[in-house]
């Protein structure tokens, strides 16, 4: 190789080894998630033997990932000239915003189960990449399907209100105060719908998900916000058709994932009353194919490559997008469907985009 061959190939080798490292010790945090290690260590600062107690976790290998994240830098040590069974850990308050469950937008829990379901399912991945079989969610495991939810509850709890104000008319029906009737297609576990409720008391919602144990969170979810009333959730195959008609049909990161978009486009177009909008939001993307491009990009490709399209391949005919599904897909998707009108909406979000669809 000549010099500038050399730097290259170096370079190339550099990165490669920096991204095992840090896959390596997301999958050191997917086991602290998993057995409760950054939970029990934000009740206050343990030895091994203290924090294996209180997980009920082998004393030896709590050891061996205490340290390791100490040296992460993701907790930290009271004082690292202690023995090893006597040294302390704890969880610095800024880093509990990011390494414990919630909906925080800083949390990281919910991005990290994804990468732990993967891990799980990659011997049937290599396989369905040489037959071009689809896999379905239920291969992946909850922790794919959790996680999926988890990482959008802070986007829908705290700027999908905003969004669907900009993307309605002033004298729409939800805005001017009156009552509005909403479905959602694929809600999951039902952060949108239970957040569209609670911002608009004119609003009821029905959210539907052909997953039951994703009614089942969203059920549980919507009584704990005291919502029951006014945000339902029922288990339905929604390729079947929804039992009526709504002012307001939304289909919230779901479409780029179906074996069959269009078709369910049109669904969502026969369940609209007349007058009625169906509004979409899903992965963002560039404008075109790019090489190299940006984070959000990378991002999207990984979790399209790993996940989207092998899960959009499951049945007959599947013809699915993959998780790069550019405005112009969704422009050409919508026509074939039979809708007359197509907007993008303009969002401040670095990972959705999101459209309205009218008559
Ligand atoms: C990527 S998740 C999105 C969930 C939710 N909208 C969100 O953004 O968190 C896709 C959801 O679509 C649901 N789904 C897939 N096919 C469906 C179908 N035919 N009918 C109803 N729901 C479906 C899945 O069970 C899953 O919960």
């Amino acid at each position: 190789m000549n010099g500038e061959a050399d730097r290259r190939a170096n370079a190339l080798a550099l990165r490669l080894w920096l991204n095992c490292l840090a896959t390596q010790e997301i999958l050191c945090c997917y086991l602290g998630i998993q057995l409760g290690y950054y939970e029990a260590l934000a009740r206050g600062p343990a030895n091994a033997a203290e924090l294996a107690e209180r997980t009920q976790t082998a004393a030896r290998y709590t050891r061996e990932w205490l340290e390791q994240q100490a040296v992460a830098g993701l907790i930290a040590v009271e004082d690292t000239s202690q023995p090893a069974h006597t040294r302390r850990f704890f969880l610095p308050e800024p880093h509990r915003h990011v390494l414990l469950a919630s909906d925080g937008p800083l949390s990281r829990v919910a991005g990290i189960l994804p990468v732990g379901a993967v891990a799980h399912v990659l011997p049937r991945l290599i396989q369905a990449y040489r037959t071009g079989a689809g896999l379905v969610d239920a291969d992946y495991g909850p922790d794919w399907t959790q996680g999926h939810a988890g990482s959008n509850a802070a986007f829908y709890s705290h700027a999908l209100p905003t969004i669907v104000r900009s993307a309605l008319s002033r004298d729409h029906l939800l805005l001017a105060g009156k009552p509005t009737q909403l479905a959602e297609i694929g809600c999951g576990a039902g952060w949108a719908t239970t957040s569209l409720a609670r911002t608009f008391p004119n609003l009821s919602c029905i959210g539907f998900d052909i997953d039951p144990d994703m009614i089942h969170m969203a059920e549980r979810h919507s009584a704990d916000l005291g919502l029951t009333g006014r945000a339902r959730f029922e288990v339905r195959d929604c390729y079947g058709g929804l039992p009526s008609q709504f002012d307001i049909v939304c289909i919230f990161d779901v479409l780029h994932e179906l074996p069959k978009p269009v078709e369910m486009l049109g669904v969502a177009r026969l369940a609209c009353r007349s007058g009625g909008t169906v509004l979409l939001i899903d992965a963002r993307t560039q404008e075109r194919f790019q090489a190299p491009a940006d984070e959000i990009e990378r991002f999207q490709y990984t979790t399209s490559v790993l996940h989207c399209l092998p899960v959009g391949h499951a049945g007959e005919n599947a013809q699915p997008t993959g998780t790069i599904m550019r405005e112009k897909t969704v422009r050409e998707m919508a026509t074939t469907a039979g809708f007359g009108s197509f907007e993008r909406i303009a969002i401040a979000d670095r990972l959705h985009s999101c459209y309205r669809l009218g008559p």
